[in-house]
């Protein structure tokens, strides 16, 4: 007997009116973590019956939580990162996973921006000290900072976010370089208005750092001591990637001890624990992982996933297509079919 509808696990309630779209084509089970994470056992108990899941990033899931999901055909990731999934392993399962880039580019490279000018002109410190009442006189040398304008912006991966934070700097008559894995075609390093550069070359020259490459085993600490013994004293240092390309202690320690001017961080490699090294700083400016977080980007990214898992599953305008599936040498609905 075949059955006639697909399950899907939604594992957060995610605006209704949009992920409601799901239940025109789906059984669609819903749940929230009792506390702030679904364990791995919960997620494995999830997904046991699922045909597809619509998972956030702080859904993690690899070999353990997909061992009894013989059903499971696609995930659904509503971020552009998905470090959170094993994708070797649920490829190798025939899974199915997909991302949200493009909707979320531009709200990132805003907050990425933001953070940088917060940081670099001390804004959170300087509002922090006038609350706490210690502007007691004008003085002409109160929390000096450091210029945004003329001076050289280092962008560490120049996807879509990198090269969105490039054409935001020109218009602050920021000088650009990059470093990328790949270099960009002449026409969109023009269009940023960028040079590339190696890694070392870019550490040195930055009078700002700003990090935008996706996390793996490889970038895990791909700014440690050494990396930030290489920058300017006088640099900023802005993280909208992922908390593990930083060593946050190297990092606390350079800003503690004025070998790196300030830092602007949206993500936390343990978070929602930050480390108390870094709370303790006043020259460093914390988030909480809401770089892509306004109403309408966030909304778009639930679209998107939607549409995704719908198209994944095989059905909808899209079915066996989905826009955006990160498995290597996916071709049809299955990878490597
Ligand atoms: C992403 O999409 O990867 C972001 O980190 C979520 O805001």
């Amino acid at each position: 007997m075949t059955e006639s509808r697909s399950r899907v696990w939604l594992a957060r309630p995610l605006f209704a009116d949009i992920s409601g779209r799901l239940d025109e084509h789906f059984d669609v089970i819903r749940s929230e973590p009792a506390g702030e994470r679904y364990t791995s056992q919960e997620i494995a108990a999830h997904l046991t019956n699922a045909h597809g899941a619509l998972v956030t990033l702080v859904e993690r899931i690899g070999a353990a939580e997909i061992a009894t999901a013989s059903k499971l055909r696609a995930v659904a990731n509503v971020a552009v990162g998905y470090d959170n999934l094993d994708i070797p392993a649920l490829g190798e399962r025939g899974i199915v996973v997909t991302n949200t880039p493009d909707v979320l580019t531009e709200t990132t490279a805003d907050l990425g921006f933001a953070l940088l000018l917060a940081a670099a002109r001390r804004i959170t410190e300087a509002e922090r000290w006038l609350r706490e009442g210690q502007w007691r006189s004008w003085s002409f040398d109160t929390l000096l900072g450091h210029d945004l304008h003329g001076s050289t912006l280092g962008i560490l991966g120049m996807g879509r976010i990198g090269q969105g934070i490039a054409r935001r700097a020109t218009g602050f008559g920021m000088r650009t370089l990059y470093h990328n894995r790949t270099r960009l075609p002449e026409a969109v390093e023009r269009d940023c208005r960028a040079r590339h550069v190696g890694f070392a070359e870019l550490l040195v020259q930055a009078d700002h750092l700003l990090l935008a490459l996706p996390y793996s085993p490889q970038t895990r600490h791909i700014i440690d001591a050494a990396a930030l013994a290489r920058m300017k004293p006088t640099a900023t240092l802005v993280n909208i990637a992922r908390g593990g390309i930083v060593d946050e202690l190297a990092l606390a320690d350079a800003l503690a001890h004025g070998r790196l001017a300030a830092a602007g961080l949206d993500v936390y490699e343990g978070e929602p624990a930050v480390r108390p090294e870094l709370l303790a700083l006043r020259n460093v400016v914390l988030t909480p992982h809401i770089a892509s977080a306004s109403l309408g980007t966030r909304r778009a990214m639930v679209s998107l996933a939607v549409d995704n898992l719908i198209a994944a599953l095989g059905c909808g305008p899209r079915a066996g297509r989905p826009p955006n599936v990160v498995n290597p040498g996916f071709i049809g609905n299955r990878p490597g079919a």
